[in-house]
């Protein structure tokens, strides 16, 4: 069984797919960590973001896998801490604008995925990776609702104005891409999450998803 959730930076995603993941017994894959995996070994290689061919060379040698839950880059365990910070944001989501960084996280993922029971989020899971999912999820907030929450996080010191432009920013970024961008499957069921809770989230999904199969 595949469910697929795509939607907006800071909407809730991650914890949100993961938490369902532990509720319904499903193998939990966070997309938008290939692209940091990748933007993470080109800032190490000191790589020129603007190179589109050396991006692409790098995520040609970036070899990602997950076991047991554990992200391995290149066989090394990388922690959600060490692919998220102010300059991953900004360079993975220029990275992943390169359609060919794309093909080659695309055909991972289903790699990975194969023969599992996933749930999959990031922004193309229900257009592109997983057009043919059993269930489709897409979630949205206004940009100042995202916004406020991750700057209630403290997680990179940022002033709410900082963090609502870089979120506008990163926004852009992904509903422009020429491959991948973030849009909503014709059949995807559409969540605003704006004034509910994550739990509250979670119902939804997972009454959605039981309604037509048993978990
Ligand atoms: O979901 P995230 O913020 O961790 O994703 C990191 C970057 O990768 C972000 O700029 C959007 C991009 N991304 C993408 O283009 N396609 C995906 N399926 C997942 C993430």
């Amino acid at each position: 069984m595949i469910v697929a959730i795509d939607g907006p930076v800071g909407v809730g995603k991650s914890t949100i797919a993961r938490m369902i993941a532990k509720e319904a017994h499903l193998y939990y894959l966070n997309s938008g960590n290939f692209y940091r995996a990748i933007t993470l070994k080109h800032l190490e290689r000191k790589g020129d973001f603007s190179d589109r061919a050396s991006c692409i060379k790098t995520a040609q040698e970036t070899h990602i896998d997950i076991k047991d839950g554990v992200f391995y880059v290149d066989s090394i365990p990388v922690t959600e801490g060490e692919l998220h910070n102010a300059r991953i944001d900004m360079n993975s989501s220029r990275i992943s604008a390169i359609p060919e960084v794309r093909s080659i996280v695309d055909k991972r993922i289903v790699e990975i995925a194969s023969g599992m029971d996933i749930i999959a989020e990031g922004r193309d899971m229900t257009t592109v990776v997983f057009p043919d999912a059993d269930f489709k999820f897409y979630l949205d907030a206004s940009p100042e609702i995202r916004a406020k929450r991750r700057f209630d996080q403290k997680l990179d010191g940022l002033s709410y104005e900082e963090v609502l432009e870089s979120l506008r920013k990163r926004d852009e970024n992904d509903r422009n891409k020429a491959v991948g961008a973030l849009k909503i499957a014709p059949n995807a069921t559409i969540i605003d999450t704006s004034y509910l809770t994550i739990k509250e989230v979670c119902e939804k999904v997972l009454r959605a998803v039981k309604r037509q199969e048993k978990l």
